[in-house]
């Protein structure tokens, strides 16, 4: 196709269009001022929420929000940032679930440092776009030196490298991309389609389901996920053994540093251990237990971790980071190759020769956000051992947490968490487990009605458990202990309603 060429001559300089209504609303230089009243204004709100927050949660039910949503008109703007706040208020604010409030204890959300925002603030307005060079420049370098500092810390050598991605689901299936692409290096496109199905990847039975999610969308069989009870008995070297006499290939033992449930680590030393023997990628996701990282105390909790050949850290979960806020870190900078794609329009194979930093080469994703400048501001305002303190605190809270409920006859508790979960359930005299997993479920969804607290839940053997995941280090041993108080008051009812007095031996509460 041959495309006509123009010539301009002498390109007159366009006079600038005045002022529009639509261009009111363009952040440049004519509007820096209702810029700044805007997000003033815009945190100010937020602000006055979090000061007046009596509970994490104010408990609204999706009914009763639903039809003030669906009732605005998105085709009759309010054209007033006052308004549109008033609004905002009625349809998010008020209701919005507060991770920041210490009787937040359900998932893996963390409150959020201040930094951490102020990055948030500078990163959406700028708006760079990590994927070239040519749309973020000191982006890319900040972002490449917060890489090069979590591999620091991980202890990869110097052939690592990685890249942000929007959360631990991103970074586990990346990982697994390149664990694919090493497993089928050798592979004619005739071998690939033999070998794709016998491909197999070992798990940690409470590993994370995003592993599972991955393996699907790399087109591995249904059953390619194989989980093993990764304790220190040989688990994984048996299986790796199993597949092979089977004739499947093992392409990625993933362990898990932080399981999102029981906060346990995996024998990452040990499993490291079989697979550099076996020759098998060994992944560690670290989603959960990255926080160790600049653990001034606990950092040996992920000896073993330096061996592996991909890490998962999600700062959003354990360096009070805002969503999104992850990475990818791989040992061997040549395996990030297996996602690398040129287009001419964007990051041409000569930009590579020209040694142009496009971190597009390295991702999934195109247009990616500048999260990392969250955790460069984080870590230039208050430094690494601030948020390891903060990270140790909430693992002493949840050990605190822990012995206070297992010293309650109200409650059963699971194995003791080596980060920030407690797993429980209350137990009551007398009735049946049925019943009693009942009273628990009802107590997480009344305590989370009530606004005044907000748990999550699980399941062990196929009962129902509560959990706690304390990641504020504002959350009291008198916080859990009212929540528990809590708990046992809502399930106590549930049974009372549920059972004839004659057959129940425990009070309410
Ligand atoms: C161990 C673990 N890995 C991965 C993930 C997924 O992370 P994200 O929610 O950031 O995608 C989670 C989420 O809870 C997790 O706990």
């Amino acid at each position: 196709m041959t495309l006509p060429v123009h010539t301009a001559e002498a390109t007159p300089t366009p006079l600038r269009p005045g002022p529009t209504p639509a261009r009111a609303h363009l952040l440049s230089d004519d509007t820096v001022e209702q810029y700044r009243r805007a997000v003033a204004a815009g945190t100010d709100r937020v602000a006055r929420r979090i000061a007046e927050a009596t509970g994490p949660f104010t408990g609204v039910r999706p009914d009763e929000l639903a039809p003030q949503v669906e009732a605005i008109d998105l085709d009759r703007p309010l054209g007033d940032t006052t308004a549109a706040l008033d609004e905002l208020e009625d349809v998010y604010l008020r209701d919005a679930v507060w991770f920041h409030h210490p009787r937040y204890l359900a998932h893996l959300n963390c409150p959020v440092v201040i930094p951490a925002l102020l990055g948030e603030a500078v990163l959406s307005a700028v708006n760079s776009s990590m994927d070239t060079w040519d749309q973020s420049a000191g982006g890319t370098l900040i972002e490449r030196r917060l890489v090069e500092w979590t591999a620091d810390r991980i202890g990869l050598g110097p052939a690592a490298d990685g890249v942000f991605t929007s959360g631990g689901t991103q970074s586990n299936l990346h990982a697994l991309l390149l664990a694919r692409e090493e497993a089928l290096a050798a592979a004619t496109p005739a071998d690939r389609r033999i070998l794709l199905p016998q491909l197999r990847i070992i798990a940690s039975a409470a590993g994370h389901f995003s592993v599972q999610k991955a393996a699907k969308l790399l087109g591995l069989a249904p059953d390619a996920v194989v989980v093993v009870e990764t304790g220190p008995d040989g688990a994984v070297r048996h299986e790796i053994a199993r597949c092979r006499r089977a004739g499947l290939t093992v392409m990625a033992v993933v362990a898990t540093a932080g399981t999102t449930d029981f906060g346990t680590i995996d024998p990452l030393d040990e499993i490291a251990e079989v697979c550099a023997t076996a020759g098998v990628w060994l992944h560690v996701d670290a989603a959960y237990g990255c926080g160790l990282l600049v653990s001034p105390t606990r950092r040996h909790l992920l000896d073993g971790i330096e061996r592996a050949d991909s890490v998962t850290v999600d700062y959003h979960k354990s360096f009070f980071q805002p969503v999104s806020s992850s990475a990818l870190v791989v040992r061997d900078r040549r395996t990030l190759r297996h996602a690398t794609w040129h287009a001419d329009y964007l990051n041409p194979a000569r930009t590579v020769a020209q040694r142009i930093p496009n971190q597009v080469d390295k991702s999934l994703q195109t247009t990616r956000r500048f999260d990392a400048l969250k955790l460069w501001l984080t870590l230039r305002v208050m430094g690494p051992d601030a948020v390891g303190e903060l990270f140790d605190e909430v693992c002493d809270r949840a050990a605190q947490a822990w012995e206070l409920v297992a010293a309650d006859p109200r409650f059963e508790v699971l194995t003791r968490s080596q980060l920030s979960t407690v797993v429980f359930r209350w137990r009551p005299s007398g009735p049946g487990p049925d019943l009693t997993d009942a009273a628990n479920l009802r107590a997480r969804e009344a305590l989370a009605a009530s606004g005044l607290g907000v748990v999550a839940g699980t399941k062990v053997d196929g009962r129902q458990y509560l959990k706690f995941t304390v990641l504020n280090p504002a959350t009291t041993v008198a916080d859990v202990a009212y929540v528990l108080d809590l708990i046992a008051e809502h399930a106590g009812r549930y049974l009372h309603e549920h059972v004839p007095a004659a057959d129940l031996t425990c009070p309410v509460g």
